[in-house]
């Protein structure tokens, strides 16, 4: 191999007349009559090679076999192109390289799909040939940009006193509310571990050793419904803190955020961050992550679908709607398709009137008379081919299929710039979620969380009043992380397991390590975990956090690539005391 002297990224004007070498892969061919013009390729740019028969010192028929993706090593002379040659788009476009020797590292065998054109190729293809997807630009650009993001936060955590700490893998199960994924012990037959849903009881335990600040970059497990934010193995910015308490998390985390965002992608976020209780936020965006991009605020319709004739609406707890702009221009199937929207987020249909030449048309105007339409003009300022959107249903059913709506036509309105970032605290949030089909409470966040102190009284007469400590960061519609003060008095903690149903018994059971702990010295603490690949998502401007993740999975939880899942061999299984269940014949 010719010893590189230069990256494909680095070669300019000032190198004119050196001889250089350069390693690399063809990432295209092009031939100008015996003349080949090749742009090599390397994570760091691309150079233009020029093979000239006159002055290649080597086998030329080996030049005219080259194709795309062979790796090559060369030596040559830097040039500059012709003048109307240069290629502004390029860093190293002012130059290219007359080769005089050639060797071929690698032919490429035919690619499966083709590099230059990744979109050609379905997704779960890419997926399966990830490592050629990686050679992109956009993907290595992504994964640069991650790799500046871990530093700038380590950096960031380790200034401010934060200590990187490794916590094991092997673990207990945390009740994070997803799904464990489970490793057999061979040792103990019968006996399994969980991977970390997250670190957190290791974390808290690491604050009653008197570590005071801790940090880690970290793979959390949870075996839960993958989305477009979600991946079963993601990565978190893990944080715990003594002696504070919200304002100070926030505080720190408000600090690394706008670093990061500054330091990464340029951007500078507001400071101090907005913040918003957990019902304002509902009640006015129909979402515990908002998207403060853009307003579209929900409108109590409640008051004046009463007095209309519409009954479906009389009968049902909350009536809410939206303002859109614009929105009477929406065609029927239009209309259809936000139906169904609305029904996929549970939500019994959509209902719409139109502001057209001053009154009412379409959908359900009939059920208003006129008195009650200019009524509602004034209260809610309809102007003249605006569409009012309706959904009556239960409290959380209504604002939450309309604030999943919002963002929708938002989206195809394009009512926000993707370039803008716009963070929100949300706080208060209640402590626990009463699960109607296992007819129990659970906790919203986790329940290591603490209640609100003046709250504490009502754990045991009136749970779903209680609100939390907790805090979420959402940038963009995003939770990008969340954290909360956690209980550091053992009495409180056992009544927050009392309120989800977690006895004595068996809190002792799955947490008695934590809670003995907390009778031996607990500092108060609490902390926050960043979704790492989401933060690095939105730095990235993409869409969906594989884009960020060298290896990710399907949104069926597999590994193309290698094919994980797959099947142990019986004397694994044996050797683990496991047998699978036979699959029933349906
Ligand atoms: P939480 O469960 O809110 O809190 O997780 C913290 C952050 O992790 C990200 N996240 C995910 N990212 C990708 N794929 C997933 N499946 C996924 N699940 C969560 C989100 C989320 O905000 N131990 C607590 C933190 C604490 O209390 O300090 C915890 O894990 O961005």
């Amino acid at each position: 191999m010719l010893s590189r002297t230069h990256t494909c990224g680095e070669l300019r004007l000032e190198h004119k007349q050196q001889t250089v070498s350069l390693n690399g892969w063809v990432h295209t061919v092009r031939l100008h009559g015996q003349v080949i013009f090749i742009d090599l390729r390397d994570r760091y740019g691309k150079t233009q090679l020029v093979f000239n028969p006159d002055s290649f010192q080597g086998d030329f028929q080996v030049v005219k076999k080259l194709s795309v993706e062979d790796v090559i090593s060369i030596t040559g002379v830097v040039q500059s192109r012709a003048p109307g040659a240069e290629n502004p788009r390029l860093a190293t476009g002012e130059i290219e390289v007359l080769v005089d020797q050639l060797e071929m590292l690698n032919e490429a065998a035919p690619l499966p799909f083709q590099i230059t054109k990744r979109e050609s190729a379905t997704e779960e293809f890419r997926l399966k040939y990830r490592y050629l997807e990686l050679r992109t630009e956009e993907l290595q650009r992504n994964l640069t940009l991650r790799h500046a993001a871990y530093q700038v936060v380590r950096r960031y955590l380790s200034e401010h006193d934060f200590l990187e700490v490794e916590t094991p893998v092997l673990m207990k199960s945390t009740p994070e509310g997803a799904r464990d994924y489970l490793v057999p012990s061979r040792i103990h037959k019968g006996k399994f571990y969980a991977l970390p849903q997250s670190p957190q009881t290791y974390k808290q335990l690491l604050m009653i050793a008197g570590l005071d600040r801790y940090f880690q970059i970290v793979k959390c497990f949870r075996d839960e419904d993958l989305r477009a934010d979600r991946q079963p193995e993601f990565t978190q910015i893990d944080i715990e803190m003594s002696f504070v308490n919200e304002d100070q998390v926030r505080e720190v985390s408000e600090g690394l955020t706008r670093t990061v965002f500054s330091e990464v992608a340029c951007v500078e976020l507001p400071d101090p961050f907005p913040v918003m209780t957990y019902t304002e936020a509902m009640e006015t965006y129909g979402t515990d992550r908002p998207d403060l991009r853009f307003e579209l605020p929900l409108l109590d319709i409640k008051p004046f679908s009463d007095q209309s004739s519409f009954n479906a609406f009389k009968s049902v707890e909350t009536v809410r709607g939206l303002r859109l702009p614009g929105g009477a221009k929406y065609s029927r199937k239009m209309m259809d398709e936000l139906n169904k929207f609305v029904q996929h987020h549970h939500a019994k249909g959509l209902t719409f009137v139109k502001q057209v030449g001053g009154e009412f048309t379409g959908g359900v105007s009939k059920f208003f008379p006129p008195e009650l339409q200019e009524n509602m003009v004034e209260h809610f300022e309809l102007k003249d081919g605006d569409a009012l959107f309706m959904v009556g249903d239960t409290w959380e059913v209504a604002l939450r299929s309309l604030g999943a709506l919002r963002t929708e036509l938002a989206r195809r309105e394009g009512l926000f710039d993707k370039n803008q970032f716009q963070p929100v605290w949300v706080i208060g949030f209640p402590m626990f979620e009463w699960d109607p089909e296992e007819e129990r409470y659970g906790a919203m966040h986790h329940p290591f969380t603490a209640p609100q102190p003046k709250d504490i009284s009502l754990l045991t007469s009136e749970p779903q009043k209680v609100r939390s400590r907790g805090y979420d960061l959402v940038i963009n519609g995003y939770e990008i992380a969340g954290g909360s003060i956690r209980n550091h008095d053992p009495k409180v903690q056992q009544q927050v397991f009392n309120v989800l149903g977690i006895d004595v018994e068996e809190a002792e059971e799955k947490f008695g390590f934590l809670l003995e702990a907390l009778t031996y010295g607990a500092p108060p603490h609490g902390g926050i975990a960043f979704g790492f690949d989401r933060l690095v998502m939105l730095l990235a401007g993409a869409e969906n956090i594989r884009e960020v993740i060298a290896f990710p999975k399907t949104t069926s939880a597999l590994s193309l690539m290698d094919g994980s899942p797959s099947t142990i061999s019986e004397s694994q299984l044996r050797e683990l005391g496991l047998s699978l269940i036979p699959k029933r014949k349906s």
